[in-house]
């Protein structure tokens, strides 16, 4: 049987905004997050604390937290890639991060501009600081299925990234098909390499809609028993290291997936869809949500 309750972790602001070439004003970031921790959501990925040089959009990182770090109920994780990220996040009042690992040595080299084994060794000394701040860490690995230089990714690789992560002391582990690539038929022999090696009660999916697999594959997950998806809200994003790469699968498809499947996930649709309204309104853009643009015809 599929979980009974299932986490949403909220990637918009960060996953969602990160590759908008338009700089988003710090304010309507702000006021994103806020309007999305009145929705019931309990993990609402915040911003990152990267290089500017990296990620322009989201050299703001320090002012957004300062004024959503207080949000009461809500847990606000930041990425960090390096211990200079730790230390500015730790300053700015993050009280959890995010290391982000890959599968695929090509896609770690762009985009965080290291090996994996590299990145690895990097992300041990972050775990290893956040314990002694006792700071929640979540490892994430993306190109799960597939990379864009390198093509299909064998399960084994993400296994090992994801054991290594897990062992490193991340508490959950997300696996990202930073591409959208995937369908049942390969996520499938992926979580199966991975559940192996990683209990599935720590393990979270994270897909993009590139070729519209997210939800067969979030209900494959859900059948192998796990119950933590990431998702973005008006389906935001896009990697910048992942060219092609759409945005993640949409917050309101999966809560709509979720009531349909009489899963619990304490998130009002109603809600995540004006929030979404909101950040579309300041994109000029329509709703990326099937659902959304479902909805607000009825
Ligand atoms: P580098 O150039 O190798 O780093 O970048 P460096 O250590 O040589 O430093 C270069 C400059 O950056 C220096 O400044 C550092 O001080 C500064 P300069 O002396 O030139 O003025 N710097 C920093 N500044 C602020 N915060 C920091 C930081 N670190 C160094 N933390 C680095 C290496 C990792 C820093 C860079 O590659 C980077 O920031 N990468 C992040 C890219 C990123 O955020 N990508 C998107 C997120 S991952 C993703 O989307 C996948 C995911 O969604 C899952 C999925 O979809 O599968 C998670
Ligand atoms: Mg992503």
């Amino acid at each position: 049987g599929i979980p009974k309750f299932v986490k949403i972790v909220e990637v918009g602001p960060r996953d969602g905004l990160q590759n908008e070439k338009n700089t988003v004003p710090t304010a309507v970031k702000i006021e994103l997050i806020q309007r999305l921790a009145t929705t019931g959501l309990s993990v609402i990925e915040a911003t990152s604390f990267v290089s500017p040089k990296w990620v322009p959009q989201l050299a703001d990182a320090k002012d957004v937290m300062k004024e959503v770090r207080d949000l009461e109920g809500i847990r606000l994780p930041v990425l960090t890639p390096n211990l200079k990220g730790f230390e500015a996040a730790l300053a700015a009042g993050a009280r959890e991060i995010a290391v982000f690992a890959s599968a695929s040595e090509s896609f770690s080299k762009s985009n965080i501009n290291c090996s994996i084994e590299e990145s690895l060794t990097r992300y041990r000394a972050v775990t290893s600081a956040a314990k002694e701040h006792s700071i929640p860490v979540r490892g994430y690995v993306s190109c799960v299925v597939g990379c864009p230089v390198e093509g299909p990714i064998a399960p084994s690789k993400v296994a090992y990234v994801a054991k290594e992560l897990y062992h490193m002391g991340c508490f959950e582990i997300s696996l990202g098909d930073t591409i959208g690539v995937g369908t049942p038929g390969t996520v499938i022999p992926m979580l199966l390499a991975v559940m192996a090696v990683v209990p599935i009660d720590k393990l979270a999916v994270h897909f993009h809609d590139t070729y519209g697999q997210s939800l067969p594959n979030i209900l494959v997950s859900l059948q192998m028993g796990i119950s933590t998806v990431d998702s973005s809200v008006s389906g935001l994003g896009g990697c910048p290291y992942a060219k092609g790469a759409t945005g993640n699968v949409a917050s309101e498809d999966v809560v709509y997936m979720m009531n349909g499947l009489g899963v619990k996930t304490n998130v009002d649709l109603g809600k995540l869809m004006q929030a979404g309204d909101f950040i579309n309104k300041h994109l000029g853009r329509s709703s990326g949500s099937k659902t959304a643009i479902a909805l607000s015809r009825v």
